[in-house]
């Protein structure tokens, strides 16, 4: 049977199995509504494949994956509220059907179940299962506050901006493939190839959120469109459009870009778009977008397993590569 298909039916089962019915429901029917939602659930899946691809048993990395899916939600929920988006997953955010009061105790909760599912394996490797999960969490946050800071600067470097983006999104993705290389007990040198793998690949995949942002059908990709304009979020397009814009340009995109995020929104996105097209920002995206998935899979190939064992993950991630959602 189909791996990539086998073990993500196993992740939606145990996703399935969680019983939220629980007091008091003004808590948990948030977090039933989130982790119910679907979303692509990638990271538990490169948990599982990280396992498998050292010849782990998978069943020892489940807890640990769904630990992971957990916290990434936690992570929307928050971010929901930071980047104040009205849809998510082609539903109403949990801030704006409730309020961000319970969008915050929620996804506190669910912080907090993310480790109590993370300890739900062998106890030999729960201690560095933790302080793999720990350290990521930690990033994630430091990514998170850059992130805002930047919507409050002129211009940010595109070194920044990669670092920026590493940290948010990237080291997740580097976590979940390293925590299922602890469960199948890889060796270290295996494991931290897998982690850059990880890494870059994380990279490209939030070059392709960026991307879709702006150019992805609202329908398939479930986000309010424009979001990351409205919001003055100094993306790669953003960066690359103001380098090679010229005088005029230069100045809408500064004006726009220093308007709060709830003033002429649909003519701030639909000008800042059309300056984006002007100076061609989507192919120079796809093209270092590319640039970081090549690199992920130099890293991939320097771990030690036999080419024909890595082929779901390198299926898995071209996936990704080419997603629309
Ligand atoms: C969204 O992550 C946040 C980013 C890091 C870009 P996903 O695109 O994995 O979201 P879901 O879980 O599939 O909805
Ligand atoms: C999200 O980045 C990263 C985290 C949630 C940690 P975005 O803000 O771009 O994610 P989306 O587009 O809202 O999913
Ligand atoms: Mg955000
Ligand atoms: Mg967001
Ligand atoms: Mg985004």
């Amino acid at each position: 049977m189909d791996k990539i298909r086998y073990f993500g039916d196993r992740i939606s089962q145990l996703i399935g199995a969680l019983d939220f019915q629980k007091e008091p429901p003004e808590l948990y029917d948030p977090i039933a509504y989130t982790m119910n939602q679907g979303g692509k659930r990638l990271r538990p899946l490169l948990t599982l494949l990280a396992c498998d691809l050292f010849g782990g048993n998978i069943e020892k990395a489940l807890y640990p994956a769904l630990s992971i899916e957990v916290f990434h939600n936690f992570t929307l929920v928050h971010d929901d509220i930071m980047d104040k988006a009205p849809l998510r997953r082609g539903k109403e955010t949990v801030f704006k059907k409730w309020n961000p009061d319970i969008a915050i105790l929620a996804g506190d909760t669910m912080f907090a179940l993310a480790y109590t599912y993370a300890l739900k394996t062998d106890a030999e490797i729960v201690p560095e299962i933790l302080t793999v999960f720990s350290k990521a969490a930690i990033e994630v946050c430091e990514g998170q506050q850059y992130d805002m800071n930047f919507e409050q600067l002129q211009s940010v470097s595109i070194e920044d901006y990669i670092n920026m983006i590493r940290l948010k999104t990237a080291v997740l993705l580097g976590a979940s493939l390293e925590i299922g290389a602890i469960c199948a007990r890889a060796n270290t040198e295996d494991v931290r190839n897998l982690y850059n793998f990880g890494i870059e690949l994380g990279i490209a995949f939030q070059l392709k959120d960026d991307l879709l942002d702006v150019y992805g059908d609202t329908e398939t990709f479930g986000k309010f469109k424009g979001g990351d304009i409205a919001a003055n979020k100094k993306t790669y397009l953003f960066l690359k459009a103001l380098e090679k814009a010229g005088p005029e340009q230069r100045d809408q995109l500064q004006y726009w870009f220093s308007q709060p995020s709830d003033r002429d929104v649909e003519l701030k996105i639909n000008s800042v778009k059309s300056i984006f097209d002007s100076i061609g920002v989507q192919a120079i995206t796809e093209e270092i977008m590319t640039g970081y998935f090549e690199r992920s899979l130099g890293f991939l190939s320097r771990v030690e397993a036999k080419t024909e064992q890595k082929k779901d993950l390198v299926e898995f991630a071209t996936r990704l590569f080419n997603r629309t959602h």
